[in-house]
């Protein structure tokens, strides 16, 4: 039986650091009879050289179009636009099945090619639970960042560009010596704090040493009672992480920051969840999408009052790209392992199935 092939394509997004497959996994799928062709990448966290240790086999930067149609091709992004049609499968996080700017456009390109699309984002396992995700270090990056921005807070100071971090080591002891050595003293509130993201957050604030009582820890249970909330305002940080799925009110308001005067404690708000042009996003405070470039803006919350900044950056693991890939890639790889065999693996014929739905509800809005 032919070896399966599958290649891993560069990533063009500015800042994009992460990888689908990293050399530890690439080793493994080799190991177990893949051939994995990898692009070669100076923005990758993952240096050439280590994928060709492990045996891959290099290829040039962005050529993906060339490969053989029963390679696959594996990324994170979006591909970039085109009308192009695709006639390979690809493996990938794609956005357009839920109606996202552009959706129809993408999936055309597919059926004009022949090519097919497994969304990693509707990868999951019997329980409907996604198999791989990278919530935890997106939660854990927001919280240092959070942290960042207390200590530019503390000086007066507005929280310059910030680069990605080699390692998760790196970010902790930077995190902790620009707060003086330790994050003791500091006090957060984690709302979601049960699930992938916040599970992040906390962890990385006991890393920097907030005292365990610091740490508070909210999810379905506490938020019951309903919003605003003035616990909030008690804390120096506060992380949002929920899933957001239905109408709640709101965990926090400009009034009631304004109303608390020199009174509040709360000096930066960390929202994971970047339900920013969501309706009924919890936090509306803020407007836009903080950049890497830019990570804060400033609340009005009136001259006379302490400044007060949200961080809403919607790419956050890329602050850790060698550990959140590391680890997205080991969840994935199961799934992987059983690519050969997909006509009988649910993981892999329930995306199949739903990409064609979406793939016919695409041809019928390009065709009207
Ligand atoms: N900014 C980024 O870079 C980035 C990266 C990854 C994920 N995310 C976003 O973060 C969000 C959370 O993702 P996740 O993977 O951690 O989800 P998850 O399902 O693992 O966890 C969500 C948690 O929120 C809790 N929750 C839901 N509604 C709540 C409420 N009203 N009050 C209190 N708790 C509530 C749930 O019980 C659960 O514990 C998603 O919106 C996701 O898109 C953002």
């Amino acid at each position: 039986m032919a070896k399966t092939s599958l290649w891993l394509r560069c990533e063009t997004k500015e800042f994009e650091r992460r990888a689908a497959l990293t050399p530890t996994t690439s080793k493994r799928l080799i190991d177990a009879g893949f051939e994995i062709f990898v692009e070669r990448d100076e923005q990758r966290i993952f240096h050439d050289s280590e994928y060709e240790a492990v045996g891959c086999t290099l290829v040039e930067n962005n050529s993906w179009p060339t490969a053989p149609t029963t390679t696959t091709i594996v990324g994170l992004k979006e591909l970039e636009e085109s009308t192009d049609p695709l006639p390979h499968t690809h493996i990938q996080f794609a956005h357009c099945y839920k109606n996202q700017a552009g959706w129809s456009t993408v999936l055309s390109r597919f059926h004009r090619g022949g090519g097919t699309l497994y969304d990693l984002e509707f990868l999951a396992d019997a329980s409907g639970r996604r198999v791989a995700a990278f919530g935890f270090h997106a939660g854990l990056a927001g919280a240092a960042v959070g942290a960042l921005a207390l200590s530019s807070n503390q000086k007066g100071e507005k929280l310059g560009h910030l680069e990605s971090f080699e390692t998760e080591a790196a970010l902790v002891a930077t995190v902790k010596q620009l707060l003086g050595g330790s994050g003791k003293g500091v006090k957060a509130l984690v709302i979601g704090a049960l699930g992938r993201c916040g599970r992040g957050a906390v962890d990385l604030f006991r890393k920097i040493g907030l005292a365990e009582d610091d740490i508070i820890k909210w999810d379905m249970a506490e938020t019951a009672k309903g919003g605003p909330f003035s616990e909030i305002l008690d804390v120096d940080i506060f992380v949002n992480c929920i899933y957001l799925n239905s109408a709640i009110p709101a965990f926090i308001t400009r009034n009631q920051i304004v109303a608390a005067g020199t009174q509040r404690k709360l000096a930066v708000v960390v929202d994971v969840s970047c339900d920013t042009t969501n309706p009924f996003n919890p936090i509306p405070i803020y407007t836009i999408n903080t950049t890497f470039s830019e990570p804060t803006e400033a609340v009005d919350v009136g001259a006379q009052n302490p400044p007060l900044s949200v961080i809403s950056i919607d790419q956050l693991p890329t602050l850790l790209p060698r550990e959140a890939s590391e680890q997205f890639s080991m969840d994935l790889l199961p799934s992987l392992l059983k690519f050969p065999n997909r006509q009988t693996a649910p993981v892999w014929t329930d995306a199949e199935r739903l990409f064609k739905e979406k793939l016919a509800s695409a041809v019928e809005v390009e065709v009207v």
